[in-house]
């Protein structure tokens, strides 16, 4: 997105300092996740897409764990923290930032609150440009929404003019029934809300601060006040309880869908298929139900995913087919062919044109051109090389109870069915191990490794089978 003219005019402030009791939950309610992001991390980005460089995050009672979590983002460095001990509501709440919006040095600032994940940063731009051309001392962000239970409504007087905002537990009936809603996004000129913030009471059911009533109290002081209201009422959605958590990620994760389906891609049910918003997914692939692509995943063009599969943090070059399987951290190259369940561990690079069947899991393995392992395998720690014929059974017993091992297969090796090569171990090229093998010595290229007992055929004293019935 275009960054904000006003930007540098700016200082943000993200309220998050909530106990966030609705979500009876013991995680704090913006480390609640979204598309395995949480929700805070969503906010902070879209108030530093605006290209506001200081930021000011009010944290409560769980603020140790949100610091921790915010120290890990790229945004970190324009985050500064103000504590509310108790809380006492959303004004209280932004009063505790004003110290450091005084330092700040900026005549307005931005307010979001910390649980509205999927707010748009150009959105926020736009109610910046607004307050900035409108010359306002507040400006509020509105929208209509068909079932606005629970949020403050707006209320107008006949001149249409915003009066004040009205929270559902305050409202008459009248209120309750306007669909004009507060969408807790606010730009403020920093010296009136340092002016009038703490003449802001408690007057409510709640006995709680509300930022909503600063709006009232500037516009009685003679101050410009301005609701802007836009439409697209879903970006705005408030979480405050895990039935509004769900709601939001349906509606991200629709918009996630539609993004790839816009570039190409056939999703066969998208109403069961879940996509991180990172993940890229090229042209002609087609997404089958029951498919989960997560964090930094990237698919190629003409693959076929699905059904039933989860890839995570992945690299799936062209052509793939991956049914009914699970994959992490790894790389599928070319025209391989995964599943149905199949499990790729971490660090596994795949292919090209490799075939992986049902029951084998690999992991931190690399399975060069061509290599087949059709059924019931572990590759673990290895390195197979080209056109190797993995049988069925076969398991690199790379783990000697202390350390891990690594098992060579040179190319074009042929190693049979329930052969147990116990690493560190390596077959040379064009190698053949006889089935039921326990190999633990390096077997040279070109030569047949059979290392199990001979079979013995014993006389006994043969009586038929009588065969009992069941009773
Ligand atoms: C708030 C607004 C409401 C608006 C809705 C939009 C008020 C009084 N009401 O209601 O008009 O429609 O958001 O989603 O602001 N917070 C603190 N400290 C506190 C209390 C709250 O930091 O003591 C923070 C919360 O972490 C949260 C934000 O302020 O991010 C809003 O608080 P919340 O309790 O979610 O208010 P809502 O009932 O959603
Ligand atoms: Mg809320």
């Amino acid at each position: 997105m275009k960054k904000n003219l006003y930007a540098n005019r700016f200082a943000a402030v993200v309220l998050a300092g909530g106990e966030g009791v609705r979500m009876h939950s013991e995680t704090p309610k913006v480390l609640h996740q979204l598309a395995h992001k949480p929700i805070i991390e969503w906010v902070l980005n879209a108030v530093s897409c605006t290209a506001i460089h200081s930021i000011i995050l009010v944290i409560g009672n769980s603020r140790e764990r949100i610091r921790q979590f915010v120290k890990t983002l790229p945004v970190a460095r324009y985050v500064h923290y103000a504590i509310q001990k108790q809380q006492r509501g959303s004004a209280h709440a932004l009063l505790q930032a004003m110290p450091a919006l005084r330092r700040s040095g900026r005549h307005h600032c931005l307010v979001v609150c910390g649980d509205t994940p999927l707010l748009d940063a150009e959105t926020l731009g736009d109610i910046m440009t607004h307050h900035i051309d409108h010359r306002n001392a507040a400006t509020l962000l509105s929208t209509h929404m068909s079932n606005p239970f629970g949020y403050g409504r707006i209320v107008r007087n006949l001149k249409s003019e915003m009066v004040s905002v009205v929270e559902e537990r305050d409202a008459s009936p009248e209120q309750r029934a306007l669909t004009e809603i507060n969408t807790g996004v606010y730009c403020f000129e920093t010296s009136v809300l340092a002016r009038l913030l703490k003449k802001v009471k408690p007057n409510n059911v709640k006995k709680e601060y509300y930022l909503t009533d600063v709006i009232d109290l500037i516009r009685q002081t003679g101050g410009r006040v301005d609701a802007l209201c836009k439409p697209d009422s879903e970006q705005f959605m408030g979480i405050n309880t895990r039935v509004q958590l769900a709601q939001a990620y349906a509606v991200l994760r629709k918009k996630l869908i539609n993004r790839i389906m816009h570039n190409g891609v056939t999703v066969i049910d998208p109403e069961t298929v879940y996509i991180d918003p990172e993940v890229t997914v090229g042209s002609d692939t087609i997404i089958y139900p029951g498919v989960h692509c997560r964090g930094k995943t990237h698919i190629g063009s003409r693959c076929s995913i699905g059904p039933n599969t989860l890839i995570t943090d992945s690299v799936v070059e062209s052509g793939v087919s991956i049914r009914s399987s699970y994959i992490y951290a790894s790389r599928i190259r070319a025209h391989t062919a995964i599943g149905p369940f199949a499990h790729v561990r971490p660090g596994s690079d795949i292919g090209p044109e490799v075939k992986i069947g049902n029951f084998v899991e690999v992991k931190q393995s690399r399975l060069r051109t061509g290599v087949k392992a059709g059924h019931l395998a572990y590759l673990g720690d290895a390195d197979v090389h080209e056109k190797v014929n993995v049988g069925a059974g076969v398991i690199t017993c790379n783990y000697d109870g202390r350390q891990k091992h690594k098992t060579v297969i040179g190319k074009q090796c042929f190693v049979g069915t329930n052969v147990s090569l116990v690493a560190p171990v390596t077959l040379g090229n064009n190698s053949f191990i006889a089935a039921g093998s326990t190999i633990t010595d390096h077997v040279p290229a070109k030569k047949l490794a059979i290392a199990r007992s001979r079979q013995i055929n014993k006389t006994w004293s043969y009586r038929p089978r009588t065969g009992r019935k069941n009773k």
